[in-house]
């Protein structure tokens, strides 16, 4: 045989390595199995030393040569390096020390918008050991007073800008003896820049490591509340483990650099925000840039100032985004939505309808849009730089299948009781097969369920309903994500639904967020959010979206009403249809930009219930036309079946 040109020899590899690639996806395999290495390596070493406390990680920052000096906090115009945001930190605990006589493992609550104080007050409390819970700032009222009583706080810190969130009746009765179960009063500081100024001359004592122990990595770090779609949010625990885990994943996922600046205008109360931007930025000791909330007109404004070449996005996020008009210099009439260093945006629940937009508008290189919960414990994700992979949120090739499959299953769900089927014989759950949408639920040491899920505070009730028993043999036990997801035979995730959002219909299961999708793909569409609805003499659920017109009128043109009833005919089941659309200026969204769905489904199509200024429409045959108070009443008197 002749001898190689030496010239074939780093192309055979490089095919060779496509080829593995493709046929064994390693490159995801690597990214997915370096990162968990990395993740269980750094935290088992920052375990062992007693030096879990995310204070030492600022504090070694601080104190090297080669970091003191580095930007790690950008907030309004101004920046913190990683030692002037250390002794403001130790300043922080001091003051709540020195004044509210604050106990390592107390729990403070914070009712604050994000800025940097928010993040003074955080590493202030990790400094003398306590523990912050994150209050939603939009609160007001029951769900805020509960809030308040679940998190055990004595002292309550709230941001001067949400203070007419609180009433004085609720300053009465936080301040009332028997409000913490008889175990007395809360004190209230709204944070004024007189409060801030004190705190500011506080002495920068830093208190012996003892008041900051925490051996374990599933001890408690602080309370994040999770909102289900019924009852008050509840407090989940977030271990120092999760701060570690989702910091280095994310670092491993971004293939993250020192110099990166993370942009956020994501609610800091939420564990997106919190872990997976600021955690992952204090790990690295890189800069983080916070913006005060999300506004669609300033979003690229503040990241641009902010010099930001990472952006964080939730929900819907990106959709307002793109339905913002385009900014154009007045001077040089330089295209805007292109003018950033931002080389990546990363965060979960953007709609594959809109990938490809996003990236060509606003310049975007790189989309990473991933799966995880503030309860959970794992991640998806999917790294896309091409349209290959829009839409699906994780790949694993085949080697991670092999680890991950014994961690985590998706199993056949029963829609009406929103719990995992059982077997009718066995009495065991059923893994769904590839392809097909199943409740995603991960492995838990059925002897010591605490060290991967430490469940809501104070709350074994709601703890205990997030874990299943007997799954697949007696005495195992997982924990239940609520979401479906999708696993395909090329090992791509996809997000199916929520449980509890998917409807029945004519004896089928509805997605709502498939079916939204498909609506999000009709070029006349800005937003949409679908539902099912009960209707008066029907069984099941009808598929309802209640939407916004790119125009943003709510009487829509028949040529629309048309080719929306030929799209959604043409792209979905015939049970699956949309079978109302109830047209609206503006849909309700979350702090996290996501969609509420639970008041809309109470309104139903009900003319009663439906704000006169909506309008909605029905499919009759292949168009979709006015509803009006007679079809109702046809309905309700069963003159009409559908
Ligand atoms: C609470 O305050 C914030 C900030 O001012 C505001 O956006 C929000 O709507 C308020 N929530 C309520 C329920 O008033
Ligand atoms: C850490 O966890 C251990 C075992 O679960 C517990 O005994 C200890 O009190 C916890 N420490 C802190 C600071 O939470
Ligand atoms: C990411 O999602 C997109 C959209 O579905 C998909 O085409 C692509 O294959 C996914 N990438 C990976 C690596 O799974
Ligand atoms: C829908 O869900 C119900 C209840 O869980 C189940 O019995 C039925 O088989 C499902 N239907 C389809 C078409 O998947
Ligand atoms: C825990 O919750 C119970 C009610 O479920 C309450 O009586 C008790 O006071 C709470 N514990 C603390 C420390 O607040
Ligand atoms: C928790 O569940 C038990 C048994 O189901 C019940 O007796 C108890 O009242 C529940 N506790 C709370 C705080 O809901």
């Amino acid at each position: 045989m002749p001898p190689l040109p030496a010239l074939t020899i780093p192309l055979a590899i490089s095919t060779l390595l496509a080829y593995l690639n493709a046929r064994w996806s390693v490159f995801y395999d690597y990214l997915l199995l370096s990162s968990l290495v990395k993740i269980v390596v750094r935290e088992k070493v920052a375990e062992r030393q007693d030096r879990l406390n995310l204070f030492y990680v600022l504090e070694k920052h601080a104190l090297s040569l080669k970091t003191a000096n580095r930007p790690f906090l950008v907030y309004d115009g101004r920046t913190w390096s990683y030692k002037e945001t250390y002794d403001t930190v130790l300043r922080y605990g001091q003051y709540f020390k020195q004044n509210f006589n604050i106990q390592p493992k107390e729990v403070v609550a914070l009712d604050f918008m994000n800025s940097a104080t928010f993040i003074f007050i955080w590493l202030g409390l990790s400094s003398i050991g306590a523990f912050p819970a994150f209050i939603n700032y939009n609160l007001c009222g029951k769900p805020l007073t509960h809030c308040l009583k679940v998190s055990t706080a004595r002292l309550l810190v709230v941001d001067e800008e949400v203070r007419n969130n609180v009433t004085q009746e609720q300053l009465a009765e936080f301040s009332s003896p028997a409000f913490r179960d008889g175990k007395g009063s809360v004190d209230v500081v709204f944070f004024t820049p007189e409060i801030e100024n004190r705190i500011l001359e506080m002495p920068a004592v830093r208190e012996d490591d003892s008041v900051r122990s925490s051996p374990r990595a599933r001890n408690m770090s602080m309370l994040i509340f999770t909102s289900g779609t019924t009852g008050y949010p509840k407090p989940a625990v977030i271990s120092l483990s999760k701060l570690w885990a989702g910091g280095s994943f994310i670092d491993g996922l971004l293939s993250l650099r020192t110099d990166d600046r993370i942009y956020t205008c994501m609610p800091l109360y939420h564990a997106t925000a919190s872990i997976l931007a600021f955690c992952t930025v204090l790990l690295k000791g890189c800069t983080i840039v916070i913006g005060r909330r999300f506004s669609a007109r300033n979003f690229w404004k503040d990241a641009r100032a902010g010099d930001a070449t990472i952006i964080q996005y939730v929900g819907e996020t990106m959709r307002y985004l793109l339905s913002a008009p385009k900014q154009i210099d007045p001077v040089t009439g330089q295209d805007l939505d292109k003018k950033h260093n931002i080389r990546l945006a990363y965060g979960n629940g953007m709609r594959p309808d809109i990938w490809n937009q996003v990236k060509e508008r606003f310049g975007l290189e790189t989309i990473v849009e991933f799966y995880t919960s503030t309860e959970g414990f794992s991640g998806h994700w999917n790294r896309s730089s091409n349209s290959f992979s829009a839409g699906a949120i994780g790949r694993n090739g085949r080697i991670s299948e092999l680890v991950l499959g014994r961690t985590l299953a998706l199993v056949e769900v029963d829609y009406e009781l929103e719990v995992p089927r059982r077997d009718p014989v066995t009495g065991y759950c059923r893994r769904v097969p590839k392809g097909e949408p199943g409740e995603l639920i991960y492995a838990l040491d059925p002897s010591d369920i605490s060290m991967k899920f430490q469940g809501y505070y104070n709350n074994s009730n709601a703890s205990n309903n997030k874990i299943l028993r007997d799954v697949f043999a007696k005495g195992d036990a997982w924990f239940r994500t609520g979401d479906t997801l999708r696993w395909d035979t090329e090992g791509r995730w996809y997000f199916s639904d929520r449980i509890g959002d998917t409807f029945r219909w004519k004896s089928e299961n509805v997605s709502t967020s498939e079916v939204a999708e498909t609506l999000g793909n009709h070029p006349a569409i800005s937003e949409a959010n679908v539902y099912g609805v009960s209707l008066p003499h029907h069984e099941g659920r009808a598929g309802c979206a209640a939407i916004v017109i790119e125009t943003g009128v709510v009487d829509v043109p028949a040529e629309i009403l048309e080719s929306l009833a030929m799209h959604v005919i043409a792209n979905l089941p015939r049970f699956a249809l949309p079978l109302f659309l109830r047209v609206t200026a503006e849909l309700e969204k979350t702090g996290n930009n996501k969609q509420p769905k639970h008041i809309l489904r109470e309104q139903s199509v009900d003319p009663a219930k439906v704000s006169p200024d909506d309008r909605v429409y029905w499919l009759q045959g292949n168009k979709y036309v006015p509803f009006t108070l007679q079809d109702w009443q046809k309905l309700s008197a069963a003159q009409v079946r559908l």
